[in-house]
C-alpha cells in the first residue's frame, strides 16, 4: 500500500485517489518501482516514497493547472528509475535522467510528454531545458518535495539528538 507523505489517501484502495491510481497502476505495481522500495534517498525515505510523493504532488498540480495530469504523474513515479545510488555527486546529479529514462523505455512505452519530464527534472543543474508545462511542474515538485524530505531528515536527526541527551 503506497501514500504520498502528507496525503491521508492510500493510492491503491481510497475512493479519493482513484483517478490517480488508474492512471499510474500499472507502473507503481510494476517489478521495476518496487524495486526502489530497497534504496534509501534524502536519507530518510525510499526511492520509491521519493518517487510516489513526486508523482502525486505533480499530478494534483497538474490537474489545477489543466495540464496533461495523468503524464506528469507516470513520469513523476519512473523520474528517478535507477537501481543503485552512487555517491551523491555532481556528476550523478547530471547523470541520473538519463540513466531513468533509459530504465523507463525499457518497462515502458512513454510519450514524448512523459520522456522529457523524466529527462529534464534535474534543469538547470543538467543542461536542457524542459520542454512541456508538465516538465516544469515535476521538475519544480521534485526540488520542494526534496527539500520536504530533508526537512523531515533534519527534524529526524535532532529528535534523536535531543533523545541522546536526555
Ligand atoms: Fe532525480
Ligand atoms: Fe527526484
Amino acid at each position: 500500500m503506497s501514500r504520498a507523505i502528507g496525503s491521508r489517501y492510500t493510492i491503491e484502495s481510497s475512493p479519493q485517489v482513484s483517478k490517480y491510481h488508474e492512471a499510474v497502476k500499472d507502473v507503481i505495481s510494476s517489478e521495476e518501482m518496487q524495486k526502489l522500495k530497497k534504496y534509501s534517498h534524502h536519507h530518510c525515505m525510499t526511492r520509491y516514497q521519493h518517487c510516489v510523493n513526486v508523482s502525486y504532488y505533480s499530478y494534483l498540480l497538474c490537474r489545477k493547472l489543466g495540464f496533461n495530469a495523468e503524464q506528469a504523474a507516470r513520469a513523476g513515479l519512473l523520474h528517478d528509475l535507477y537501481e543503485e545510488m552512487p555517491k551523491c555527486s555532481k556528476e550523478h546529479l547530471r547523470n541520473h535522467p538519463e540513466i531513468a529514462l533509459e530504465n523507463a523505455r525499457k518497462a515502458f512505452k512513454l510519450s514524448k510528454v512523459e520522456a522529457d519530464v523524466i529527462l529534464k527534472h534535474m534543469w538547470p543543474i543538467r543542461k536542457g531545458r524542459p520542454r512541456y508545462p508538465e516538465s516544469y511542474v515535476v521538475m519544480m515538485t521534485d526540488k520542494y518535495v526534496a527539500f520536504m524530505e530533508f526537512c523531515i531528515y533534519l527534524k529526524q536527526t535532532a529528535d534523536m539528538t535531543i533523545k541522546k541527551h536526555m
